[in-house]
């Protein structure tokens, strides 16, 4: 009976997906279903009013990484406001030729140490803009700069749900993420749009950091909170019971701002062969997560290398000067960094802005993906295939 109705309300989804969908991301058909066996269901859908995201027909699935955005710095001179201007443009670019089916912002959306609190989140209606235009589902993570005097992380969230239809950030449930970390939450994605079980899982954390809002105007600890370790176990045993095991039938790709501690650890390790893109950035200044006291990521970073089966990737922004991937061995997983996007924030004249992609060449969980950077202009580098060989 809930099977029922549920494809009855996908039914209702078609005339909204055709319109709202300029990219093949969600296929409008076939809505016949094969009878489902055993316990495979759709209760865990946390987007039951949203189009179910899925790969292209062809099978394919691109994600563009926007990061480090940085908006609204000094609005009192010409130059800030020029910098977001030329962020702008870049992310008009960079859609208009991607064509990516999902986006991601990856944190620092803005400088939030120069906003001012009766329109900070205007900030948000700008970035949203190009994505609005180009129609394109996406979520964000919200980084150091995203929580300050004059906006906080659940601030930008609320703003961008309110003026971006494609949005599927989410706020965690209570309790969960610690002071100022409420976006912990994960998008499934579909192989087709009449599956029940999602075949990739975008898992994003919020990694924090940054000041406490006015008056108070304390450090955040800038690492993902503990409580976030025992959410992980607990949604993760939820998709077993729903899907059934991850095994070969559900692979993952984790974003959150801050790089985990553990990366520091692996940067003095890497080749420009191995692990090509700018490395320019020295992690332990501040800049990666819990640089002042390792280890207090630890029950998060544990708990997401024994839960999360599949991992193709853990992607972080944060610092604007790398652009590598490397693999992380003492939990074999892989590490990437994002590009800076956004004109805004730190940068060194050489550095240039551009986007991280990723594609899935095919829906099979255990298949390889391929990553690389793309700048503004079109040129391309630092590509890597991600699979059980990378970086080793
Ligand atoms: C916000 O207000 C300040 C002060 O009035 C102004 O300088 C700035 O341009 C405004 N920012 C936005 C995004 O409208
Ligand atoms: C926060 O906003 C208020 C009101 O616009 C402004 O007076 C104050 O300078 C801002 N704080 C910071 C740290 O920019």
């Amino acid at each position: 009976m809930r099977i029922l109705m549920r494809r009855f309300t996908r039914l209702g989804y078609a005339a909204f997906l055709v319109s709202a969908f300029h990219t093949a991301s969600v296929s409008a058909a076939p809505f016949v279903q094969t009878p489902v066996q055993g316990s495979v269901n759709d209760d865990l859908n946390p987007y039951p009013d949203k189009p179910r995201l899925t790969f292209k027909p062809d099978g394919t699935f691109k994600l563009t990484v926007f990061s480090d955005l940085h908006f609204g710095e000094n609005p009192w001179d010409d130059w800030g406001p020029q910098q977001d201007v030329n962020s702008l443009k870049l992310m008009r670019t960079v859609l208009g030729s991607e064509r990516p089916d999902y986006v991601v912002i990856n944190g620092d959306l803005i400088t939030g140490e120069n906003t001012f609190r009766e329109n900070s989140t205007l900030l948000i209606d700008e970035i949203m803009a190009p994505i609005n235009e180009a129609k394109v589902p996406f979520s964000s993570t919200h980084g150091n700069h995203d929580n300050q005097a004059n906006i906080t992380h659940i601030e930008e969230i609320e703003r961008e749900l309110e003026v971006a239809p494609m949005s599927y950030t989410r706020a965690g449930p209570n309790g969960v993420g610690g002071t100022l970390g409420p976006g912990n939450y994960w998008v499934p994605i579909y192989a087709k749009e009449s599956d029940l079980a999602p075949i990739l899982i975008l898992w994003f954390f919020d990694s924090r950091g940054g000041f406490s809002p006015n008056p108070n105007s304390i450090p955040v600890p800038d690492w993902v909170d503990a409580s976030v370790a025992d959410w992980i176990k607990s949604e993760s045993e939820a998709m077993e019971t729903a899907w059934g095991p991850a095994g070969s039938s559900r692979a993952a790709l984790t974003f959150m701002h801050i790089p985990p501690h553990a990366i520091q650890a692996v940067q003095p390790t890497i080749t420009a062969q191995k692990n090509p893109g700018l490395n320019a950035d020295f992690l332990g200044s501040g800049s990666v997560q819990d640089s002042a006291s390792a280890g207090n990521d630890k029950p998060f970073w544990d708990a997401l290398n024994t839960h999360i089966e599949n991992l193709h990737a853990i992607v972080s922004g944060h610092d604007h000067g790398n652009e590598w991937c490397a693999r992380e061995p003492t939990k074999n997983v892989i590490f990437c960094f994002d590009k800076h996007s956004g004109y805004g924030g730190y940068g060194q004249a050489g550095w240039g802005f551009g986007v991280r992609n990723i594609l899935f060449h095919t829906p099979n969980p255990k298949a390889s993906v391929e990553t690389w950077i793309r700048l503004e202009a079109g040129e391309t580098r630092a590509r890597v295939i991600l699979d059980d060989n990378y970086g080793r």
